[in-house]
């Protein structure tokens, strides 16, 4: 029997991921960069049994289906094969976010398993081998393995496709991201077919890459002179732009609904009224607003005018994916 348990944080991009060039080796077209949170993450204990008949996978304390339990088999096929056994596995995970909201479930959800199964069998991987190993379960998963700004490099193969630290001298300290709650249900469109959509349909898309490298740059500049105002503008544009590639797809899509453009509008006010916030939105239709951690209350205070306090939650930077447990019996 072989147990490993981890926690990783969700990430939330300042520069999108969105496309991918090898769908199954989960490559993308663009580089991205994130900033890891501390408010919601995911814990995944995995257990490797030769007893076992089958793979089970409870989430929530919930059984899941044959269609989530077969994804999550996948990935455990690939753990398998690097330590070379053939044992089936019971995983069983806790989303501290809300799953499939546009939260991010996908990145802390898929870091943490990775991180689990490196545990329990020992594989030994260094953070980056475990950073390729967790973007093939999801690809923003790549990025939680690493605390504060984390850039993925697309790389062009499975060995060259992985995350890494981005140095800041730890500016992320100084930031803080506000996630203005819109709706915490499992959406219609789903990250990994919303992109596809995209890629192989929108006109928008080849603007979108020539924008994402340069977007890309601005706000590495941005993190190296520690340029709030200039990493915050470049945040929203990109997230604007990736937004708008949905709805030059066919059929056409959009992730927003009228309390996102509330939001967004919102946040522009404050914005305008002096406070530096920016805002990013992800495949979903919740807000996420970056902001310095010492105008944190004050932006708070303007939110909850507009938002009720369940509605806003404010998050810090996060760590890097750790373990919890591990226990090897033969
Ligand atoms: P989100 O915006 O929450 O990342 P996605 O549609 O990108 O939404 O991803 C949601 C999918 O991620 C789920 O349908 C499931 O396949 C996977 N997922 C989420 N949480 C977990 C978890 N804790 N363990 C394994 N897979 C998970
Ligand atoms: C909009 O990583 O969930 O949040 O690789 O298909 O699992 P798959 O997709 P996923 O997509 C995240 C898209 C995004 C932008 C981002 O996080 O960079």
């Amino acid at each position: 029997m072989y147990k490993g348990k981890a926690r990783a944080y969700t990430n939330i991009a300042l520069i999108k991921y969105w496309g991918k060039k090898d769908a199954q080796l989960i490559l993308p077209m663009n580089n991205s960069l994130s900033l890891t949170l501390d408010a919601f993450y995911t814990e995944t204990s995995v257990t490797f049994s030769p007893e076992y008949t089958q793979d089970t996978f409870t989430l929530d304390n919930d059984k899941q289906d044959e269609k989530a339990t077969a994804k999550v088999s996948r990935f455990l096929d690939l753990a398998r094969k690097k330590a070379g056994i053939s044992y089936y596995a019971n995983v069983e995970s806790q989303n501290f976010v809300p799953t499939a909201a546009g939260l991010a479930s996908s990145a802390s959800g898929l870091a943490a398993l990775a991180k689990a199964c490196n545990d329990a069998l020992q594989l030994g991987l260094s953070d980056k081998e475990l950073s390729q190993l967790a973007r093939r379960g999801s690809g923003s998963a790549c990025r939680s393995i690493f605390g504060g700004f984390v850039e993925w490099e697309k790389g062009y193969s499975d060995d060259t496709s992985f995350a890494q630290v981005i140095p800041s001298d730890a500016w992320e300290n100084e930031l803080a991201m506000i996630f203005i709650l819109i709706n915490d249900q499992k959406k219609d469109v789903s990250s990994r077919d919303g992109m596809q959509r995209t890629v192989e349909t929108s006109s928008f898309y080849d603007a979108w890459l020539d924008a994402a490298a340069t977007d890309l740059q601005t706000a590495k500049q941005a993190i190296a002179k520690k340029d709030f105002a200039a990493l915050g503008e470049v945040t929203e544009a990109n997230g604007l732009k990736m937004h708008a590639t949905t709805l030059a797809a066919t059929p056409p899509f959009t992730y927003w609904s009228p309390e996102s453009l509330r939001a967004m509008n919102c946040v522009r006010t404050i914005r305008q009224a002096g406070l530096p916030c920016y805002f990013t939105m992800d495949a979903g239709p919740n807000v996420k607003v970056l902001c310095q951690k010492k105008d944190v209350p004050a932006i708070l205070d303007k939110l909850k005018q507009e938002f009720s306090p369940e509605q806003l939650t404010s998050a810090s930077a996060g760590k890097g994916a750790v373990s919890l447990e591990m226990e090897v019996s033969k």
